[in-house]
C-alpha cells in the first residue's frame, strides 16, 4: 500500500539566531496537527541531508522550545552542497537530491538566511521542492521586511548601548559600540536610533572621520562630555575597505567582518583629545531567548510554510511585506541581499533629532527626501 501521507523534511541552515526553534516548532506542530504530515528533521543544516543524519520530529519533540535560543537541530555554515567544505569544496548537490528522493519527501522546509535561500533556489532545479523561512539577525533578505532573529538582536544591542551610555557619561568618553549585520546596517540603525546614539555608521554610507570627530567636539563644546557611536561591522571610511576579522575557506562566506570599532578609535585618537573605548557586541546578539515579536513572527512564518507545503506551493520563501504575510519566489531572493535604503524614513527621523551618520546631513538622501504622508 503506498503511503500517501505528506512527508516533509526540515532543516536550519547558516548561522543560528533567536527564534529558529520557534519557527521549527510552528512548522512541525502545524504540519502534524493540521495536515497529518510526517516531519523529518535534518541535523546541522544541509550537512544532515548530505549525510542522511535525520530523525522524525513529533509534536512532543518541539514542545517547550518556543522560548529557547539556538536550534535544536544544529546548524552549519560550512555545508553548502554546491561547495561542500567537509569534502574539500566538492559539489554534492546530487546527494541532496538523492536523499530527498530516497526518503520519499514531498517537500523540504529550509529555515535560513541569504546563503540558505540561494542554495534552496539552486536545489529546486534538481527536483527538490523547497519552502524557505527567513531567519537572520542581519535582516538582509530580499522580499521580506523582517527576518526572524532581527528584533531580538536589535533589542540586545539597544540594551547594550543603553548600558554603555551611563558609563560613557560618568567617564566623559567617546564609546564606540560595534554591531553585527554583515554588509547591511539594519541592526546598527535600529539599535542606534532606539538607544539615542549620537553617531550611527552604516555600511551603506561611507563615513568621514572628520565628520565623526566634529560631532564629538561639538558635544564637548556644548557641555555634553561624552559621545556614543553605534557602528555596523560592515561600515568603512570614505575610500576605505571593509575591516576583516578572518579570511579563509573554512566557511561558505569566506570573509568574517569585525574590528571596525578599533579602527575608528585609532582614527579618532589623533583629532580628539578625549578618552575613547570600544565594545564589540559579537555573538551576544545571536544568543538567548527570542523577543515576543520574533516568537510571533516565527510562528506566523512557520505555520504559513506548512500551509504552502500542504497546498503543494514550493520554490518560495514566506515573507512579511507592509504587515501582510505573503510569499516570494526563491529566484527573486537568491544571490542578493537587502541593504538599508538611504532614503529610509528612520534615517530621516534620526537626522531630525540630531543624529549624525558620519557625513554631511545633505549627503544623506533621507535628509532631502520628501516626508512620507
Ligand atoms: O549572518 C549573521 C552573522 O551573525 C553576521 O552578522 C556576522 O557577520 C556573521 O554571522 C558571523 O558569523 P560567524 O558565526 O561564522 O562568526
Amino acid at each position: 500500500m503506498p503511503n500517501d501521507s505528506l512527508r516533509v523534511g526540515v532543516l536550519t541552515g547558516g548561522g543560528d539566531c533567536p527564534g529558529i526553534n520557534a519557527a521549527l516548532r510552528a512548522v512541525t506542530k502545524s504540519l502534524t496537527l493540521q495536515h497529518d504530515a510526517e516531519v523529518l528533521g535534518f541535523r546541522d543544516g544541509f550537512r544532515g541531508v548530505v549525510d542522511r543524519t535525520v530523525e522524525p520530529l513529533h509534536y512532543r519533540d518541539v514542545s517547550g522550545i518556543l522560548t529557547r535560543g539556538g536550534t535544536i537541530l544544529g546548524a552549519s555554515n560550512k555545508a553548502n552542497p554546491f561547495n561542500y567544505l567537509p569534502r574539500g569544496g566538492a559539489d554534492v548537490s546530487a546527494q541532496v537530491a538523492k536523499t530527498y528522493r530516497t526518503l520519499d519527501l514531498d517537500a523540504l522546509v529550509a529555515i535560513g538566511g541569504d546563503g540558505t535561500m540561494s542554495i534552496a533556489h539552486r536545489l529546486t532545479r534538481l527536483g527538490v521542492d523547497i519552502v524557505g523561512v527567513p531567519k537572520t539577525i542581519d535582516n538582509d533578505l530580499v522580499g521580506t521586511d523582517r527576518t526572524v532573529g532581527f528584533d531580538t538582536a536589535v533589542s540586545i544591542a539597544t540594551d547594550a548601548i543603553d548600558r554603555i551610555h551611563t558609563t560613557a557619561q560618568s567617564h566623559h568618553r567617546v564609546m564606540i559600540v560595534e554591531t553585527m549585520g554583515r554588509y547591511a546596517g539594519w541592526i546598527a540603525l535600529h539599535a542606534g536610533v532606539a538607544s539615542g546614539a549620537d553617531v550611527i555608521l552604516l555600511p551603506e554610507l561611507e563615513y568621514e572621520v572628520e565628520a565623526v570627530a566634529d560631532v564629538c567636539r561639538d558635544r564637548e563644546r556644548s557641555g555634553q562630555h561624552f559621545t556614543i557611536v553605534a557602528v555596523a561591522e560592515g561600515a568603512r571610511h570614505k575610500g576605505g575597505d571593509y575591516v576583516v576579522q578572518e579570511r579563509g575557506d573554512e566557511y561558505t562566506d569566506s570573509i568574517r567582518l569585525g574590528g571596525i570599532s578599533r579602527v575608528l578609535a585609532d582614527q579618532l585618537r589623533e583629532p580628539l583629545d578625549i578618552s575613547i573605548r570600544t565594545t564589540v557586541l559579537g555573538h551576544m546578539q545571536r544568543g538567548g531567548s527570542p523577543t515576543a515579536y520574533d516568537r510571533n513572527l516565527a510562528t506566523a512564518f512557520g505555520t504559513r510554510a506548512a500551509a504552502l507545503v500542504a497546498a503543494g506551493t514550493t520554490g518560495v520563501m514566506v515573507a512579511v511585506q507592509d504587515d501582510a504575510f505573503t510569499q516570494v519566489p526563491l529566484a527573486e531572493i537568491a544571490d542578493t541581499i537587502r541593504t538599508v535604503p538611504l532614503d529610509h524614513p528612520l534615517l530621516a527621523s534620526a537626522l531630525d533629532v540630531g543624529t549624525s551618520f558620519g557625513v554631511e546631513n545633505d549627503d544623506v538622501p533621507a535628509h532631502t527626501a520628501a516626508p512620507s504622508q
